[in-house]
Order: C-alpha cells, then sequence, then structure tokens
C-alpha cells in the first residue's frame, strides 16, 4: 500500500473539510448518489482532482465528493466508489474511509446494490446490513501496521453498529419503507457468481452478495467508526430467479427504488442529529 498517496489526496480537500469533524460519512455505491438531498453543499470535488482516488470506471457511480450540510449536521459524502475489482488496488477503495478519518468523522453509512440470495428478498427490497462474510479472503489491513488504523488484529465481533441499525429500522418506519436485515457475502467481482457459489454463500448464511463495501467497513470499524451498512436488492442471485444477469438491471432497479432510498438517507441523517442533539 502507498500510503503516501493519502497525505496528497488530504492536501487537496479545502481547509473547511477539516475545520470541523463532519458527523456523518456516506459513502453511495451503485445508483444510491443520485438519490442524495443536500440542503447546503460547502465542498464539491470531483473524483478526479483526488490524487490515488481517481474516476470510477463504473456506470452508476458519479464520482464526485461533497462536504455538506443536511438537518443541521456536517455531512461528507462520497459519491461513487472504487473497487478492488477495478483492479489499481487498495489505496482508491480505502480512500474515502482514510479521508474520513483524517476528518475525524465517526459515524459512517455505506451503501451498495446487491443480489438477494435469501429467496424471501426480492429486487427493490432495502437490507440494513448485521454482518458480512468476506468470501475474498483479503482485505487492505494486510500489511504494516499504520499509525491510526487501529490493532493489528481487529476484533469483527461488531462491525455493524447496532445503535446505528436502529436509526435505519427507526428512519424505515417513519417513511413507511419495508426494510429486512441479513449478511453480506462480499465477493471480488468483476464477474457475478454462478449458481453454486450462490448455494454454497447461502448455506453459509450470506443473504445478500455484492462486490464492495467490505473492504472499506474493515478498515471503518478498525479505525473505531459507527458503521451503518444498506444494501438495495437489485436482483435475485445466480440460480435463484431470471435468466441473466446484468449491470444495466442493476441500475435501473436502482432507478426505481431511488424514492425510497432518498427518503431513508435523509430520514437516517435527521435521526442522527437528534441524537446529537439529544446528548448536547
Ligand atoms: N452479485 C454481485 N454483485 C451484485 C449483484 C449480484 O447479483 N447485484 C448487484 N451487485
Amino acid at each position: 500500500m502507498n500510503a503516501e498517496i493519502f497525505d496528497s489526496a488530504a492536501a487537496v480537500l479545502p481547509p473547511q473539510c477539516f475545520e470541523l469533524p463532519p458527523t456523518c460519512g456516506l459513502i453511495l455505491g451503485s445508483g444510491w448518489s443520485e438519490t442524495l438531498e443536500c440542503e447546503r453543499t460547502l465542498v464539491s470535488l470531483p473524483y478526479a482532482a483526488i490524487p490515488g482516488l481517481g474516476a470510477s470506471t463504473v456506470v452508476g457511480h458519479t464520482g464526485e465528493f461533497r462536504l455538506f450540510e443536511q438537518h443541521g449536521l456536517r455531512v461528507a459524502a462520497f459519491l461513487g466508489r472504487r473497487h478492488w475489482y477495478e483492479g489499481a488496488g487498495w489505496e482508491p477503495v480505502v480512500m474515502p474511509v482514510e479521508l474520513l478519518r483524517r476528518m475525524d468523522t465517526k459515524n459512517l453509512l455505506i451503501t451498495n446494490a446487491a443480489g438477494g440470495v435469501n429467496p424471501a428478498l426480492k429486487p427493490g427490497d432495502l437490507m440494513a446490513i448485521s454482518d458480512h462474510i468476506n468470501t475474498v479472503g483479503l482485505n487492505p489491513l494486510v500489511g504494516p501496521v499504520r499509525p491510526g488504523w487501529g490493532a493489528r488484529f481487529p476484533d469483527q465481533s461488531h462491525v455493524y453498529d447496532p445503535a446505528m441499525r436502529k436509526h435505519l429500522r427507526r428512519a424505515a418506519d417513519e417513511i413507511g419503507a419495508a426494510l429486512s436485515e441479513g449478511i453480506y457475502a462480499f465477493t471480488a467481482g468483476p464477474v457475478y457468481e454462478t449458481p453454486a457459489e450462490i448455494r454454497a454463500y447461502a448455506s453459509m448464511g450470506a443473504d445478500a452478495v455484492g462486490m464492495s463495501t467490505v473492504p472499506e467497513v474493515t478498515l471503518a470499524s478498525a479505525v473505531g467508526m459507527r458503521v451503518a451498512g444498506l444494501s438495495c436488492i437489485t436482483n435475485m442471485a445466480a440460480g435463484i430467479s431470471g435468466p441473466h444477469l446484468s449491470h444495466d438491471e442493476v441500475i435501473k432497479q436502482t432507478r426505481r427504488t431511488a424514492p425510497t432510498m432518498a427518503a431513508l438517507v435523509s430520514t437516517f441523517l435527521a435521526l442522527i442529529a437528534a441524537e446529537i442533539t439529544e446528548q448536547l
């Protein structure tokens, strides 16, 4: 890992990003960026302007960093993500988490599009991630211990914070949306899974499958952030239903679900704002 690239990236962020810790960070996956509501934008930077982050190569990933205010909160959002399968190493994948850490952000909501493994799920459902299975066997903490990146052997018992999950559940109740809860299996991609793999992941306890999120969550939880994960189920996984899988269908489904996604994220941020106010 080229840790110097993180210094170069932090150096291009305007001072506003560091003057007050953003209360919440957002990393928005396939189809989620378009749903973001911002009351007042303070900073907007294309990924291409941030060394080591670079433009996403995937359709549906906007590629913009935005610092904004919503419900009186300061929020630092990464609209679009870089993936391990893009082949540029871990640096772009974990860059958002490292920049949020340097901004002293304590809460993180991370979203993705995922295939439904549990047949009780259906396209258009939203799922709060309660735990994950890393089928790749690799993670960005492999390598020397880095200052600020937590313990050598980070505990993984509670990577998704229960209080954050409660906020998601309450937000869903407030907007009248159904929200399931389940286990997300991370695969390397960019290939979709085979039906045999999906049967294996189901027997391991996975409810949904996708090609992202877990690397970022692994670092975020190791550095002590409270993490919430949210999947939009865009299709049933291979072999469960449907003749074939395509990224076009993934994007189409997120567009159909966009109003609920937007309301859920906005209400979740309002609940975080209320939590902070109660603590004052
Ligand atoms: N598999 C992996 N990643 C995905 C899927 C899937 O079925 N749907 C959306 N992202």
